[in-house]
């Protein structure tokens, strides 16, 4: 059954390539992408989104929210990493389809509220908007049937030693979304050190379509770009594969079949006060738990480990037999 569902991203390389999963999947039905600033700024983000959404050939809404984080604005954006422009400074034609009028928080209150069934909602960024939809209007959280999330780290970050850029970003608007009762499943780093890639094999059978889809193009520019930082990066450590690993592409993978990852059930916390481990997600692995001070706090689906190939296979088949 398709399962409709709101995403939230900060349009970067990895967002691109997984707002292009999930607008292609037929076991989704994309009702809406909200933007907020991560990444890269709000307009660039915005402009990516417009430029995806017309490169994966479906006509889904895209709503601006977020420029600044909740409380300590400022932190420094992964355009490094990105590009300046977030897409890789890729020549991606201008966007001619337009940004919503409606703020994306509204959007995001309005369309769960009206649900008539519970809906999905995937997050890829710092979780800015999703933080104040759920302080705007509290009862969102028991018509989200699943909130899965691209966050954290569980034994280790990137952006600092323990915390994850979406998380580190903005910590008080992840500890809103982890402290309520949205049911949750959080997709972090480590599922991308264990089995979380797409092989050059699996991204020359993309290239292999990329005239005929313009979403298989376009997830084959960014691909390509990914791949010249992955050898770049892997030559410090001596390490000559060829592939990527993007965040989000596995975090929307999951979000359609959960089956492709091992999934563990912990309660996460999130750090926001921390001399060196601000914006950590600090999962409980202590094996008695239930003796805590939280102990009825709800647990997070955690994803540890994936099934390379069911994942690379469902991205494929996904991507060439829509
Ligand atoms: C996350 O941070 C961003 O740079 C990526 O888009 C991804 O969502 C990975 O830490
Ligand atoms: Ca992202």
């Amino acid at each position: 059954m398709t399962r409709n569902v709101i995403i939230d991203c900060d349009t970067g390389m990895d967002d691109a390539v997984a707002l292009l999963l999930a607008l292609r999947s037929p076991e989704l039905n994309v009702l809406g992408i909200t933007c907020v600033n991560g990444n890269v700024g709000l307009d660039h983000v915005v402009n990516n989104t417009l430029r995806v959404v017309e490169h994966s050939g479906k006509d889904v809404p895209v709503f601006a929210g977020h420029s600044t984080t909740l409380m300590h604005a400022g932190e420094e954006d992964a355009a490094a990493v990105h590009g300046k422009d977030g897409l890789g400074n890729l020549p991606f034609p201008a966007p001619k389809k337009t940004v919503e009028k409606e703020h994306a928080v509204d959007f995001i209150v309005r369309t769960i509220m009206e649900a008539k069934e519970p809906i999905d909602w995937i997050t890829l960024g710092p979780m800015t908007n999703s933080a104040m939809a759920i302080r705007r209007e509290p009862r969102i959280v028991d018509n989200v049937r699943m909130l899965t999330m691209m966050a954290g780290g569980v034994n280790a970050g990137n952006t600092s030693v323990m915390s994850e850029f979406n998380v580190y970003f903005d910590p008080e608007a992840a500890r809103i979304v982890f402290d309520s009762r949205i049911p949750k499943t959080m997709v972090p780093l480590d599922p991308l050190w264990a089995g979380g890639i797409l092989t050059e094999e699996n991204l020359q059978t993309i290239k292999s379509a990329a005239d005929r889809n313009s979403w298989c193009g376009m997830a084959s520019q960014i691909f390509a770009k990914t791949l010249a930082t992955m050898l770049e990066l892997g030559r410090i450590r001596d390490d000559e594969r060829r592939y990527v690993s993007p965040p989000d592409l596995l975090a929307v993978a999951v979000a359609i079949d959960n089956s492709i990852v091992e999934l563990k059930d912990y309660q996460v916390f999130i750090e926001t006060a921390g001399e060196y481990t601000r914006g950590m997600t600090v999962v409980d692995r202590r094996r008695f738990t239930h003796l805590g001070v939280d102990k009825d706090r709800q647990k997070v689906a955690v994803a540890l480990a994936a099934d390379q190939q069911k994942y690379s296979k469902l991205v494929l088949d996904t991507w060439l037999n829509s």
